[in-house]
Parts: structure tokens; C-alpha cells; sequence
């Protein structure tokens, strides 16, 4: 080594490790959906730590067995990005105090194994990192318990360190989600919790 490399070596910068993979998954499909604008709040928490891509799940179909053979192509997709991530952060809203029943649809979709020979093996969410932010006004704590034990079950690592948030009252008026202060740091723990359990 030359006396040049030796010097870069003790006083050069350190290899950067390459960042992880979380990908969005935001509950709602509506226009200006409030948890929608709350995980651009987490991407911002997020920037330069993590590359952060959003699911696209608009097309995936109500689950049917009869359906599983040939895997409908919103669903290989969905599968794809998922395959692709180190970890999901889920940005859902509560329907009557539970969890959206099209967010419980996509899990049992990417519950379901890869390999239909083996129904035990492993799906596309196998051993990945999963989280919950909730943007509601009632039954926070109702659907934050079923996906504690929906997302365990279906054999994700999860990472406890909810965020919850209430809509601001001006929200219904003008359509503009406002975070409080405790909101975004809490959010801001949560993100650290979901950046500590990748890295
Ligand atoms: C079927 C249905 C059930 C709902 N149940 C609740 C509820 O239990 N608690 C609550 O705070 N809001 C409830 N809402 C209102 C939603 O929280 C509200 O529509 C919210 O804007 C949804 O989040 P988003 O803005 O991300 O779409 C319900 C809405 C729908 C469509």
C-alpha cells in the first residue's frame, strides 16, 4: 500500500452502507386522504436515511381462492414491492374502530405463500419489518390491537412505536392534515424504531 493510500485509509471517509428499502402503504385511496399526507410527513422524517416508495394497490382484488392460480397481476406487483422492501409502514385510517377492510384484503393477499404447492411456505411478507401510523378521530386503539396481532400472525416483525393522530378540525374544511408538535415527534420515534430494526 502507498504511503497515499495508507493516509486515505486512516483519514478517508467511511464506506456508506447503502440505505434500506421502506415502502408506503397508505390505507385509503381516497383524494387528499389525510393518512396519505401523513406518511409524506414520515418521508420527510425519512429523507436520506431511507429511499421510500408508495404501494400501488388501487388495482388489487377483492381475495378469492378461485382467483390464486394465476395471480392477478395487481397482486404479482404488489408481491414484487413488497419482496423488494426491508420494511412497511402502513398509513391507515380506522373503519367502525377496526381496520379498513381493503387494508385487511391486501394482507390476506400477501399473507397467501408464493409457492401454492406449500400453502405454509413463505409469502412475500415473510420476516419483513412492518409498523402502523393511524390518522383517525375515534377507535385508535381497537384497530392499532388487530394489527398488532394480524401482523405478528402473518409473520412480520413488528415494530410497536405507533403513531396516532387526530384530525385537526379545519381538515374537514380545507382538506389539509395538520400534524401537531407531540405528532411529528412521535412519528419521528417511530421512524427511528422502524430505521433501528433495518439497519
Ligand atoms: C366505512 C367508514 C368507517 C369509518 N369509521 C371511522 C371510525 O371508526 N373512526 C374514525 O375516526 N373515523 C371513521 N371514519 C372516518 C374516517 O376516519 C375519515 O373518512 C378519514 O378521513 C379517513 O382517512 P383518510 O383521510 O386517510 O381517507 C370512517 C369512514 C368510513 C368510510
Amino acid at each position: 500500500m502507498s504511503i497515499l493510500d495508507t493516509f486515505k485509509s486512516i483519514f478517508g471517509k467511511k464506506e456508506e452502507k447503502p440505505m434500506k428499502n421502506i415502502l408506503f402503504v397508505v390505507g385509503s385511496l381516497r383524494q387528499g386522504s389525510f393518512n396519505h399526507q401523513q406518511a409524506e410527513n414520515a418521508a420527510k422524517l425519512l429523507e436520506g436515511k431511507a429511499n421510500v416508495t408508495y404501494l400501488d394497490w388501487t388495482d388489487v382484488p377483492v381475495f378469492s381462492q378461485d382467483l390464486e392460480g394465476q395471480t392477478p397481476a395487481a397482486v404479482a406487483s404488489a408481491r414484487e414491492a413488497v419482496l423488494a422492501a426491508d420494511a412497511i409502514w402502513f398509513f391507515s385510517p380506522v373503519y367502525n374502530f377496526a381496520i379498513p377492510g381493503s387494508v385487511k384484503n391486501l394482507i390476506d393477499w400477501l399473507s397467501r405463500a408464493l409457492d401454492l404447492s406449500d400453502t405454509t411456505g413463505a409469502s412475500a411478507l415473510q420476516d419483513k419489518v412492518t409498523t402502523v401510523s393511524l390518522v383517525a378521530n375515534g377507535g385508535h386503539e381497537q384497530a392499532a390491537d388487530q394489527y398488532r396481532a394480524l401482523l405478528p400472525f402473518v409473520r412480520t416483525q413488528f415494530v410497536d412505536e405507533l403513531t396516532f393522530a387526530r384530525v385537526n378540525d379545519s381538515a374537514w374544511a380545507d382538506g389539509k392534515f395538520v400534524a401537531d408538535e407531540a405528532t411529528l415527534a412521535q412519528l419521528e420515534k417511530q421512524a427511528e424504531a422502524l430505521l433501528a430494526a433495518i439497519n
